[in-house]
């Protein structure tokens, strides 16, 4: 496009370019109003009146020139300057060479080009300081100097006019700046409702303003609302199977209790998988229905769950805790999932490796838990796999591991969404096997 450069110069804010599409035409207005119409309309007005004061000065040249001796001139000059108050001086201090006005004077310059072309025996004009105006005549007897006030040749200053346009426009700019705001206040509101809402956060909203966005505020609270329905039903359904199916599962245990003890040993094998994947999927239902969001000291969260490990003799490390001085006090999670998730992720470290280590980052806008270990890591390509519920990646390595359910990774994810954030798999450069970062939103 042609005017692709001039996006880089538009204000990023709605209520900037709002306040931009207000201004153009405005500032364009007062332009072209300033231009042509001060500009012809003083012009002729400044010729209208001057044409009044060169009458008056030929009057005073002829009587002038009337006058027999030096007495005679004298009367008629104090005479006819009285009268038709000109300041005449008689004779006249030397000329100027040249005309002179004040660059600015926008009218000087038809007054000047005016009393030239009228008056048959000038000499010199120069207009001081926008208020006087002094010209010399030649007559028979000499050089006559004639002053008079400004206002009798031109109107009133132009540039109260353009003064005048500024400070309205600044006014009616700064009135509609205000109302601009009132309207563009409802739209901020609900564009936080719905940031926070990402990141799994419900604030008390209610549509204000305009009958468009006042829709658009319904609609939002309609899709959240719909959201946290659906959310919950899934909930309740899942633990309500997963619930259900124990008690069948506890009344077979306990027959195959009553049996021969080699018969029984695969089949309780069976139903012992069988509960440990219920299990999985109470957990994975709980993953964002768990509990609320609470101010914690993130730090000591994760030391604790650190910590946890460590006491039963497992090879987990906090390494680093970065970035303390972006925090100031608790940050608002889910104090429970956030253990969870942390859980899982040093779990899975452990089953499929022999050391973990864990790093906290601080930033001003997120948080980040780091997971590492040595084990073989995760293939680039089956990262996405390995994220899905119920999926197990590479089976042979597990067996001896003991076979998870495949939902930890999965419950992971779904609690960093819950947080506003995402679970990321990467290689783990230190220890060389995987490395999951569990991203926050603060
Ligand atoms: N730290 C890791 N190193 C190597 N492979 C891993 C690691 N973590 C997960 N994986 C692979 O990703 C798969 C999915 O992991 P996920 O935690 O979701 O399930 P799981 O550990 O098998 O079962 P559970 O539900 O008990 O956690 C695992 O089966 C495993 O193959
Ligand atoms: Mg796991």
């Amino acid at each position: 496009m042609m005017f692709k450069w001039l996006k880089r110069y538009m204000p990023r804010s709605l209520y900037g370019r709002a306040l931009l599409i207000l201004l153009l035409p405005v500032l364009t207005l007062q332009l072209v109003i300033s231009i042509s119409f001060i500009q012809r309309h003083f012009e002729g007005v400044t010729r209208q009146m001057t044409s009044t004061v060169l009458l008056e000065l030929e009057y005073l040249t002829d009587e002038v020139a009337k006058a027999r001796d030096d007495v005679a001139l004298q009367v008629a000059v104090a005479r006819i300057g009285a009268a038709l108050e000109l300041e005449v001086v008689m004779p006249a201090p030397p000329a100027p060479r040249d005309d002179g006005r004040l660059f600015y004077d926008l009218s000087g310059r038809a007054v000047i080009d005016a009393l030239g072309e009228g008056l048959s025996h000038l000499r010199a004009i120069e207009l001081i300081d926008n208020d006087q105006v002094i010209v010399w005549l030649e007559v028979p007897q000499g050089v006559m100097q004639v002053g008079f006030p400004r206002q009798r040749v031109s109107a009133s200053n132009p540039h109260q006019l353009i003064v005048l346009i500024v400070v309205l426009g600044a006014l009616l700019t700064f009135i509609s700046s205000v109302f601009l705001r009132n309207q563009l206040r409802p739209i901020k509101r609900m564009s936080a409702a719905a940031t926070a809402f990402g990141k799994g956060r419900t604030v008390p909203f209610s549509p204000t303003g305009a009958i468009e966005v006042r829709a658009a505020g319904m609609a939002f609270i309609d899709m959240r609302a719909r959201i946290e329905r659906q959310t919950q039903q899934r909930t309740l359904m899942l633990s309500g199977v997963s619930h259900d199916l124990r008690t069948p599962l506890t009344r077979l245990k306990l027959g195959l209790s009553m049996l021969d003890a080699e018969e029984a040993a695969p089949l309780e094998g069976d139903v012992d998988e069988m509960q440990r994947l219920i299990d999985g999927f109470l957990d994975f239902v709980r993953g964002d229905a768990g509990d609320d969001l609470e101010a914690v000291d993130i730090v000591d969260l994760v030391t604790e769950v650190v910590a946890d490990f460590g006491r039963s003799g497992q090879a987990v490390t906090l390494r680093d805790v970065h970035g303390t001085e972006a925090l100031d006090g608790p940050v608002q999670v889910r104090p429970m999932a956030i253990r969870r998730a942390m859980q899982n992720l040093v779990g899975n470290g452990l089953r499929y490796g022999r050391a973990v280590e864990v790093r906290l980052m601080i930033g001003e806008r997120s948080l980040r838990i780091t997971v590492e270990d040595d084990g073989p890591g995760i293939a680039p390509e089956n990262r996405d796999e390995a994220l899905r519920p119920f999926t197990r990646l590479d089976p042979s390595r597990n067996q001896d591991r003991g076979s998870g359910v495949g939902l930890g990774l999965a419950i992971v994810a779904d609690i960093a969404r819950a947080h506003g954030g995402m679970l990321r798999l990467g290689e783990s450069a230190p220890l060389g096997g995987l490395k999951a970062d569990l991203v926050l939103a603060r």
